[in-house]
């Protein structure tokens, strides 16, 4: 075996044991390229020999196509944030979940003046169903409270989501397909949570609340999107690996508390 091949196979053994597929159903190892081929009228597993065929570029199925139609409707119809966590997690249009432990919907306090929109969650929010928590939430929660905006306490002023509330495989940037089609939810979220100002945290938020992307250049000027002020800020993921980059998002952290107290 190639070395390639044996890291390309170690990543998606990973990949499968980090959905939770650790259970062996079978006391043997089925080998499906050895199995005989299928019985008229049954699907045929593919041949090692055999040629792919090439990709065909896929047809939006109807349910894909579907999906934002229904993503809107649902998120319409819910009348409270917990309507709308449950709207979210019946919604099965998006492949996301089907790969995610938990749907994670919000932390801190609902109708906080302040809501901030991270991009999708990754592997620690998608094991414990909330934003934020592993590294990159560590330092968000160190920027906040430095501005005295904690998120666990009763009086929480912030209310924290994502574009996305499943995690993306292998933490990979969320289509923009996905994103169009959740953002009703978003979109719903946002209004029922009524927040004084929005902070759109990264690209990915950027992309879906802005309609922008280029979030170094974004960063620190007052926008509006829904209604609601907005200040776009540099992801804590990216403030983990750009240090420098800091500096910048005190300021934006205080221009934040100056609109709030102002309020
Ligand atoms: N990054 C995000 O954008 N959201 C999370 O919840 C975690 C990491």
């Amino acid at each position: 075996m190639e070395s390639s091949d044996f890291h390309h196979s170690l990543a998606l053994l990973d990949w499968q044991i980090e959905l939770g597929a650790t259970e062996a159903i079978c006391d043997a190892p089925v080998n499906c390229y050895d199995l005989p081929a299928a019985a008229p009228g049954q699907p045929r597993r593919a041949k090692q020999t055999e040629q792919p065929s090439a990709p065909a570029a896929a047809p939006k199925t109807p349910v894909e196509a579907d999906g934002a139609a229904q993503a809107r409707e649902a998120a319409q119809a819910a009348q409270s944030l917990d309507a709308l966590r449950q709207a979210m997690a019946g919604f099965e249009h998006c492949a996301l979940k089907k790969g995610a432990r938990n749907l994670v919907f919000s932390d801190g306090r609902p109708g906080a003046p302040v809501m901030i929109v991270g991009e999708a969650p990754g592997r620690d929010e998608d094991r414990e169903g909330r934003p934020f928590v592993g590294a990159a939430g560590q330092l968000l929660d160190h920027m906040f409270a430095a501005i005295g905006m904690g998120r666990s306490d009763e009086n929480a002023p912030v209310y924290i989501t994502n574009v996305l509330p499943w995690r993306p495989p292998q933490n990979r940037d969320p289509s923009p397909e996905e994103i169009a089609m959740m953002k009703p939810f978003l979109e719903r979220h946002i209004a029922l949570a009524k927040p004084k100002v929005l902070v759109v945290m990264g690209n990915i938020s950027a992309q879906a609340l802005l309609g922008k992307r280029g979030i170094t250049r974004l960063r620190g000027t007052w926008t509006e999107a829904h209604g609601v002020p907005v200040m776009p800020m540099c992801h804590p993921a990216y403030l983990l690996r750009n240090p420098a980059a800091k500096r910048e998002a005190w300021a934006d952290l205080l221009d934040i508390r100056a609109r709030i107290s102002a309020h």
